[in-house]
């Protein structure tokens, strides 16, 4: 397997029942699949939540955001056809991780989430996937092992991004655009705002590609809850803002993302 002991740094070996480095430092594989490699005491980090992730997988098997996979899965294969390694970095349900698995036929597909509630899920979309609990900014990899890694919406760690992959190895980032989920943000907040795209250039990383991608999204209300859910804004937001919901019954969403490729220098 391609992931590393988090205590010393040396591989993996799978057995029946866990995962032990030479230095015998054992992990044991739960029986849904994934191994938990998170070293710190996680009771102060929570990734998404299981209704967070439901509502996500609800509203992406509904191909919402098909458009966007298919966009991902043609930058994956233009600019790392042949690719044998390839991480998902906060990698939620595995909905963009099983289809660049797919279209790339990599030899290892590698996907780390903060959350073991979806690495359950992504083991359940494609069961040839190695899923660590881990977080982004230790990962737990060789320096200089992969040849993709997927960072879509998920926290970015330009530092732990370039030391796990190969020279000349790619990223592949997915951010919300200025305008995405307007309608949305405007029917719970009295003052929405806009996102904020900033200076997009990574440290020791080249943009070889930036394509931007932008259409509607006619919601219904439960799928409008289930987007609302499924976002950030969901944890942030006041019950009093959330419950202006519940008055709407259908929506026209914008969706809007920047797919970004960058290749480590
Ligand atoms: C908005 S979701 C995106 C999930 C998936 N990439 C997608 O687009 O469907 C962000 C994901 O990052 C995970 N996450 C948050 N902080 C993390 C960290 N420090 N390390 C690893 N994963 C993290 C969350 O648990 C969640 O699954
Ligand atoms: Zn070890």
């Amino acid at each position: 397997m391609g992931f590393i002991c988090p205590v010393c740094g040396e591989s993996l070996s799978e057995r029946e029942k866990d995962f032990i480095c030479k230095n015998s430092h054992l992990f044991d594989k739960a029986k849904k699949g994934y191994v938990n490699l998170l070293m710190s005491s996680s009771s102060k980090i929570h990734g998404d939540t299981k209704q967070m992730l439901r509502a996500r997988e609800r509203f992406l098997d509904a191909g919402f955001y098909s458009p966007l996979k298919e966009r991902i899965c043609a930058a994956a294969e233009k600019f790392a056809a042949s690719a044998k390694t390839v991480l998902d970095c906060g990698c939620g349900e595995g909905y963009y991780t099983a289809s660049v698995g797919k279209s790339l036929k990599c030899n290892e597909l590698l996907a780390v989430d903060i959350s073991k509630d979806a690495l359950i899920m992504a083991k359940k979309r494609d069961s040839s996937l190695c899923a660590a609990v881990a977080s982004v900014f230790k990962l737990p990899l060789k320096s200089d092992s992969a040849d993709l890694v997927l960072n879509v919406f998920s926290p970015l760690a330009n530092d732990e991004f370039l030391r796990v992959l190969k020279p000349g190895g790619h990223l592949i980032r997915v951010i919300p655009l200025e305008e995405h989920l307007w309608q949305l943000k405007s029917a719970v907040y009295d003052v929405p705002y806009k996102n904020e795209v900033g200076d997009l250039s990574l440290s020791g990383f080249e943009l070889v590609d930036k394509e931007d991608l932008t259409y509607s999204l006619n919601l219904t209300a439960d799928y409008l809850k289930d987007l609302f859910c499924m976002t950030p804004y969901f944890i942030k937001t006041s019950k009093r803002d959330s419950e202006k919901l519940n008055d709407v019954n259908s929506l026209k969403v914008t969706a809007s993302f920047g797919i970004l490729v960058y290749k480590k220098v």
